[in-house]
């Protein structure tokens, strides 16, 4: 099966999985290229992504798009999505439980597409992969985690409340293109020490 049918029968087997929470709300799966070697991960759908079922399509989303072609980045070829596929009531954050029972369906996401650089937006997103990082010390740095290769940034609508946050989120975003060049080097380089599994999830800093 290629990627996308297979993320076409994810969708359908979390449409169907009626014991998730926030069931009353739009499900927002994500979307992009099924082959995308970037993939950038939010909190929950806001809003106006539980209205359109897509993902970053409001404010945070509009500074995601500026930051993307800043880059010379195409939306469309990146692939974008969320921890929780489902609003929130409010736009409160997610719950401990919520992310728990929409991880399952992120990893096989992942899984999936895999990609070769996983992008967390925000701590939420980050402290599923790295339980330990802080966000303000670690946004911007690349980690290992097992076989996932992973580079937290401050989350688009933290930027959107913090000029200090905004720059820094966009220096850091602007060293994407660097950050994905190396890895291809890295990878050439030394592939059996990026590709080797970690059983322990030890965090590790590459750069
Ligand atoms: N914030 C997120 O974390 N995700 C979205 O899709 C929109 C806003």
């Amino acid at each position: 099966m290629n990627k996308a049918a297979a993320l076409e029968e994810l969708k359908r087997e979390i449409a169907a999985d009626k014991s998730l929470p926030l069931i009353e709300s739009n499900l927002v799966f994500g979307e992009g290229d099924p082959n995308a070697e970037v993939i950038f991960i939010g909190e929950a759908p806001g809003f106006y992504e539980n209205q359109q079922g897509r993902p970053f399509v409001g404010r945070a989303g509009q500074l995601l798009d500026e930051l993307l072609k800043e880059i010379d980045w195409k939306r469309s070829s990146v692939y974008i999505t969320n921890i929780v596929k489902r609003r929130p009531p409010e736009n409160r954050d997610p719950l401990p439980e919520e992310v728990t029972a929409y991880y399952p369906y992120l990893k096989k996401q992942i899984d999936i597409i895999n990609p070769k650089l996983i992008v967390p937006l925000g701590r939420f997103s980050m402290n599923i992969f790295l339980p330990d990082a802080k966000i303000s010390r670690d946004q911007g740095r690349v980690f290992r985690k097992g076989d996932w290769i992973i580079f937290p940034l401050y989350h688009p609508a933290a930027a959107l409340r913090s000029t200090a946050v905004l720059e820094e989120l966009r220096k850091k975003f602007g060293t994407l293109p660097t950050v994905r060049r190396k890895l291809a080097d890295l990878l050439a380089e030394k592939p059996a020490e990026l590709t080797a599994a970690d059983k322990h999830l030890k965090q590790e800093k590459l750069f």
